[in-house]
């Protein structure tokens, strides 16, 4: 298959392209877009022949259920068997947006999507060109990230490209993603509800609304298996093997500056992703002749810019993996707001190699 790419305007998308998009999904097709929080590949998720080109284009396995994708709050009767009062607040709040909510589902939803389950994730995404493809295909869009299996998340059509150039129909590219990491998922299938993935709206924010919210035990932790489907634990990871620095900021410093120092004497090539201050305050160690040439750095935000640090966490995992180290040291930029979604991403891809001081 060829895959096409059609470039547009994240802020003004062009009718004519959309409708291309549209009708590909309408007949089946897999097209590729922008969210606001990382690309989709999409299908439409009541065609179960298309629901299967995801999985197959992904080598996802069939366990792990797939989100769906709808215009507005309005299409939730049409898909969920119930609407429970404190989901449609979140709904209402932060819609569109990055919220997925899980809600028992109708039997129109193939068990293709939700992978036997008895509910469906939902959600309506805010980007110009999401809204644009939902609204102007008339269907509910199933779409995963558009990487393969266990690589992290595009945030470019570069890195879509990168991953399934060749088994999708089309790609649009709205240039780079807003936020970076995925939505929010909060499950109500289950009482209390339960945060499943940290993601674009914070804890802070949901709890704001539904106090009875709880974290998914273990959500942020890498070491302990995830019960929930899709879950699992080696997921947004790059090739080399990660570790995850956390707790002050000095005392990481310190510990990475060691362990760089010990791999580049074994011979590794070491990648860093860590907040600018801490790339600072590492460069007397990476400048140092035994790691000139050996050291690669990405900046992971700042530490008063944790917007950035998301929008620059995925493409830096995939640069750093690109250039061919051995290693990468990541450091966590805390647990409050959207740092939590973060060091979540980076703990998954770390499987259980979390180094706290
Ligand atoms: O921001 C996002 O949510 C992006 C964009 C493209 O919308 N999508 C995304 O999809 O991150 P994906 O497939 O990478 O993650 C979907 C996850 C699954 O791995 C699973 O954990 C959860 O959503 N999920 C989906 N349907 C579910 C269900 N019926 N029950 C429980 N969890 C579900
Ligand atoms: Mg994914």
């Amino acid at each position: 298959m060829k895959t096409k790419v059609l470039t547009l305007d994240a802020q003004q998308p062009d009718p004519a392209m959309i409708e291309e998009a549209a009708a590909a999904l309408r007949e089946g097709k897999l097209v590729a877009f922008p969210t606001e929080t990382v690309y989709g590949l999409g299908a439409h998720a009541l065609n179960e022949a298309a629901v299967q080109k995801i999985f197959d284009a992904k080598e996802r396995p069939s366990t792990d259920p797939l989100i769906v994708h709808i215009a507005h709050v309005g299409q939730v009767g049409q898909l969920a068997a119930s609407f429970p009062a404190a989901a449609r607040k979140l709904a209402l709040s932060f819609w569109a947006g990055p919220l997925t909510l899980i809600l028992p589902k109708k039997p129109s939803i193939p068990d293709l999507v939700t992978a036997g389950l008895p509910n469906v994730a939902l959600r309506a995404p805010s980007h110009r060109v999401a809204r644009a493809l939902v609204e102007t295909a008339g269907i509910p869009i199933a779409a995963p990230s558009a990487n393969r299996f266990s690589r992290p998340s595009p945030t470019t059509a570069a890195h879509v490209k990168a991953d399934l150039d060749g088994r999708v129909d089309l790609i649009l590219d709205g240039g780079p993603t807003d936020i970076g990491v995925e939505s929010t998922i909060v499950d109500f299938s289950v009482d209390p509800p339960v945060l499943r993935r940290p993601g674009g709206i914070t804890f802070e924010q949901i709890h704001s609304l539904v106090p009875g919210v709880v974290l998914a035990s273990g959500e942020a932790n890498a070491a302990e298996p995830q019960l929930a489907p899709g879950q699992l634990t080696r997921h947004y990871a790059p090739t080399a093997d990660l570790t995850l620095y956390e707790g002050d900021a000095a005392r990481i410093v310190d510990r990475i500056g060691a362990d760089v120092r010990t791999a580049v004497a074994r011979g590794s090539r070491v990648g860093i992703l860590a907040p600018e201050e801490d790339l600072s305050a590492l460069a007397p160690v990476i400048a140092s002749t035994a790691a000139v040439g050996r050291v690669e750095v990405r900046p992971l935000g700042s530490r008063r810019d944790v917007e950035r640090a998301a929008r620059e966490l995925f493409s830096g995992l995939r640069d750093l993996d690109a250039s061919g180290v051995d290693v990468i040291f990541a450091v966590s930029p805390g647990s409050e707001g959207l740092a939590l979604a973060i060091r979540d991403r980076l703990a998954r891809a770390a499987e259980g190699r979390v180094r706290s001081s």
